[in-house]
């Protein structure tokens, strides 16, 4: 398929483009056309006869007419129940049979005469059959949900939209063997034994909530518990639910969550409003988990650890995950959002509150730059792509496929901004506002900007237009050294995005400090905006030779285009007081010397100084006393093949330039053996000091994250030398960190050692699953040249399967993340995720469609691969039976 299946759209308007949809796509759901429900829902009350291959749900509806509501005495008396995949086997209204409704796709509709109803539905659903892990589904023998965004209409048939809140009681019940343990959400209000051993229990939840954060779980499994006193005294029961052989692997997350619930309380001023706190683990799962109030339901990724088989970033994980849920206590339940364009609302501000809790429990610095590289890995290249939207998006067809690094990971950097803009105490009274105003409501991005005004003191008129505008502004900068001062000249310039043909210029908050590089002392920092599309900044200078740190600790999620010679970035790299500033600097230097050495545009010489540049800075970084080795090994990260691409294929129009991943792998390699060569004794003296570091010292951690890194220049300048290394810090490894980074190392290498260590690794972890995810990812990532062969034959292993989100991830999401496999120069990797994206379409769709993005490359990469991406794109879309969500990215991906 071509353009044309797709409605072409010369004007770049997006109302054209839509106005003829192909007869495969599904609607498109616009923000603009939003109208409240006619319908309020007070009350809900479910009842489940539960079985793993048979369940019968009832629904009973308490409903009156919405005062909100403007429309015709038909529409109001309407009542649509969404529905998936449900029939009803019986209607009742008022206590009576039924008979004035109508299906209207797989919608019920029902006519309702007066004020005030009680409906009630009957529905049977089959959980083991239940492939795609949405509504209610069986995993390992028990029975859990997931309602968001659009889970439960395949439960129960209900207003499924989260403006429509609800009291929820449920009464559960079946066989006490199977599940022993009954859990919904709120507080259990009774229980009791029924005939034939089944049992029962009956759940209430208080708080009113969109059926997006309903949940039930019922399943053979135990708790690690311990209470949580709030700060006013309320006594909190706290339970990681897990099966019984991971018990042991649950105090981390337990603590985790204790660590957020006090931190929210000192931080935010939040505090938790149920008497219990229920996180179950489970294995089938298709994010990494779900804050269902009073019940989280996580992936057991997020929720195990112990040393033995979780690395250092496994337990950050762990914490993050179990924070972020939490945090959506109040930002996402207390207040939720009015439609699901608003998701940015919920989940950009609370991953902005996990960040800064991270940030609070491990270090401000290294996170900072985690983060950074996490926005540049993902959502960086979303923006600049075919699948580029606002963080509050315009329109959707399948609303799964907008949990996105744009909505979450953007969305954080935006109201970090305001964070910025206000100040840390006037945010807090804005944040404050925000939830005082809107506790038990369902609101808007607007609203949240509002209470930032009104609260926070801030003008955001112009700010509103980071919520409007896709695409990475970039920021030009040029300096003019004057006798006394520097005056700075900064542009900013948003690319044109899918149906954003035109941008404005937004508001940026840059910190900045002006260095000078024959003196001692460091300039002040202070914090500049730019508001215009070009606007000049004088600053004094410090001494005579001024170097500009800009951006520092990335205020601004912005790419910062700057001609700064190769003396200036050593000397921020080696010296700048912000931590992110001499990260960046380091990136700066490699990035511009690969770039240019793969766009073909160095000669021998400038490819030897460039190498040189490099190898000073890198050598400043190894041997610096004063930096702890957690932030060293992020100064000696080299920049990511991802990021060089978009480097590459940086520019525009007629200056636009395509990014060729053959050559910046080579390039980037090449960078590893003359680093791994040059600085030989450097790296081998700081991989002495930090090789024997016991587990438990203080030092250990950072020591931990920095072998593998020494490790990699040698895989590449001494292959031997690295696999004795490796093997050596594999055979003695006490934990899982120094395990996996050694196995790391193996899996890139042609060695006997290879094959032993990876053996011996699955031998011993051949019963835990997530290890064995970790197995199939370190083959998947390897720089090994026979890692498709490789990739192929791990699909075929007895313990892969197609049904299991984090097997499929931990094998083919892997795969699309290594350069040299996925952008292999035959296109056998482009064919490989195609094959799965078909292959996983009819089981799991929410999953298969994640998958499309890694093709969506093609507009920026060199004509030969392009030509083959766009082919399996189209391959893709051939398939006339494809779901709404891989349809929907398809299409994007191969408009124009
Ligand atoms: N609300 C989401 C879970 C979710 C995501 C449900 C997509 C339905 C569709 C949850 O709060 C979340 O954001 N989880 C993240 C982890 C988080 C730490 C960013 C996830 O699952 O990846
Ligand atoms: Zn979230």
């Amino acid at each position: 398929m071509d353009s044309a299946r797709t409605p072409t759209n010369p004007t770049g308007n997006p109302e054209l483009a839509d106005a003829a949809p192909s007869p495969q796509d599904p609607p498109v759901i616009r923000r603009k056309d939003y109208r409240p429900f006619p319908w309020l829902v007070p009350e809900t009350r479910l009842d489940f006869a539960l079985g793993l291959d048979n369940t019968r749900v009832s629904a009973t509806l308490k409903v009156e007419r919405n005062p909100a509501f403007e429309g015709s005495r038909d529409e109001k008396r309407t009542l649509r129940l969404n529905g998936d995949g449900l029939s009803a086997d019986q209607i009742e209204v008022d206590g009576a049979r039924f008979g004035d409704w109508s299906m209207d796709g797989s919608d019920l509709i029902v006519q309702l005469p007066d004020e005030a109803h009680t409906v009630e539905i009957v529905t049977h659903i089959d959980p083991s059959a239940n492939t795609a892990l949405m509504g209610l589904y069986a995993s390992g023998g028990m029975l859990c949900t997931q309602c968001e965004a659009e889970g439960f209409r395949r439960i129960a048939f209900f207003p499924d939209r989260p403006d429509v809140l609800s009291t929820y009681t449920v009464r559960m019940a079946g066989d006490k063997a199977l599940f022993p343990v009954l859990l919904a959400n709120g507080n259990k209000v009774g229980e009791g034994e029924g005939a034939d051993g089944e049992h029962w229990a009956e759940w209430h939840d208080p708080w009113p909530k969109p059926s997006y954060l309903f949940a039930l779980v019922a399943g053979d499994l135990v708790a690690n518990s311990r209470p949580f006193t709030t700060r006013s005294g309320r006594e909190v029961e706290c339970n990681i639910w897990v099966r019984e052989a991971d018990l042991s692997r649950t105090d981390h997350a337990l603590e985790s969550l204790h660590r957020a619930m006090k931190w929210d309380e000192e931080t935010f001023g939040r505090e938790y409003d149920l008497d219990l706190y229920n996180i179950v683990a489970v294995s089938d799962f298709n994010m990494g988990a779900m804050e269902n109030k009073g019940l989280n339901v996580f992936n057991t990724k997020y929720v195990l650890a112990d040393n033995d088989t979780a690395t250092d970033a496994d337990f950050d994980a762990v914490e993050g995950v179990i924070a972020h849920e939490y945090f959506h206590n109040w930002s996402g339940n207390r207040v939720t959002c009015r439609d699901w364009f608003q998701l940015s609302l919920k989940e950009g501000f609370t991953v902005l509150r996990d960040q800064l809790f991270s940030q609070d429990m491990r270090g401000e610095a290294v996170k900072r730059i985690e983060d950074v590289r996490i926005l540049r890995a993902a959502q960086f290249p979303e923006d600049a792509g075919p699948l580029a939207h606002p963080i509050r998006p315009d329109s959707y067809r399948e609303i799964s496929n907008f949990y996105t690094a744009t909505v979450y990971n953007k969305g954080a950097e935006v109201i970090r901004m305001m964070r910025t803009l206000a100040g840390v105490e006037n945010f807090r009274r804005g944040t404050d506002l925000y939830f005082d105003r809107h506790d038990g409501e369902a609101a808007t991005c607007e609203d949240f900007i509002s209470a930032m005004e009104d609260g926070a003191g801030l003008e955001l008129a112009q700010f509103r237009r980071w919520y409007r505008q896709a695409g990475t502004p970039r920021v030009s900068v040029e300096q003019a050294v004057g006798d006394s001062d520097v005056t700075l000249t900064l542009r900013q310039q948003t690319p044109r995005t899918p149906g954003q043909p035109t941008k404005g210029p937004v508001p940026i908050p840059l910190r900045i400090a002006v260095h000078s590089r024959d003196s001692a002392t460091l300039g002040e920092e202070q914090t500049i905006v730019l508001r215009l599309a070009e606007e000049s900044f004088t600053l004094p200078k410090s001494g005579p030779a001024p170097v500009v740190s800009i951006n520092r600790g990335f205020t601004a999620p912005v790419i910062i285009e700057r001609d700064l010679g190769v003396d200036d970035l050593v000397f921020l790299a080696a010296r700048d007081d912000d931590p992110f500033a001499r990260y960046e600097a380091m990136q700066d230097l490699a990035v511009r010397h690969l770039v240019a050495a793969a766009r073909g545009e160095l000669d021998e010489a400038a490819r030897a100084a460039g190498k040189a540049a490099l190898r000073d800075a890198m050598r400043a970084i190894l041997t610096d006393p004063e930096l702890d080795d957690a932030m060293r090994a992020e100064l000696m990260q080299l920049p990511s093949e991802t990021y060089l691409f978009e480097a590459m294929a940086s520019g525009s129009g007629k200056d636009a330039q395509l990014a060729d991943p053959g050559a910046i792998h080579d390039e980037r390699e090449q960078l590893k053996v003359a680093i791994g060569v040059m600085l030989k004794r450097e790296l081998e003296g700081l991989y002495a000091r930090v090789a024997d570091i016991a587990f438990d010292d203080p030092a250990g951690r950072g020591g931990r994250k920095l072998k593998p890194m020494i490790a990699a220049f040698f895989a590449a300048s001494d292959p031997e030398r690295a696999a004795a290394m490796a093997s050596r810090q594999f055979d003695a490894a006490d934990n899982m960190t120094d395990r996996q980074g050694a196995l790391s190392v193996l899996c890139g290498l042609e060695a006997e050692a290879r094959e032993t260590r990876l053996t011996a690794f699955y031998d011993r972890y051949k019963d835990n699953a997530l290890v064995i995810d970790k197995w199939f990812t370190l083959q998947a990532l390897s720089l090994h040249p026979e890692v498709i062969a490789q990739v192929r034959a791990l699909a075929d292993h007895p313990d892969f399967t197609l049904r299991n989100p984090n097997r499929v991830r931990s094998l083919y999401m892997a795969f699309a993340a290594n350069p040299r496999g996925f952008h292999s120069a035959d296109g056998a990797g482009y064919r490989m995720i195609a094959d799965v994206i078909l292959a996983l379409d009819p089981i799991n769709a929410q999953t298969a469609a994640r998958f499309v993005s890694p093709l969506g490359k093609w507009r920026r990469i060199e004509s030969g691969r392009a030509a083959l991406m766009k082919s399996e794109l189209e391959r893709i879309a051939d398939s006339n039976a494809l779901s709404r969500d891989t349809r929907e990215q398809v299409s994007r991906s191969l408009a124009r």
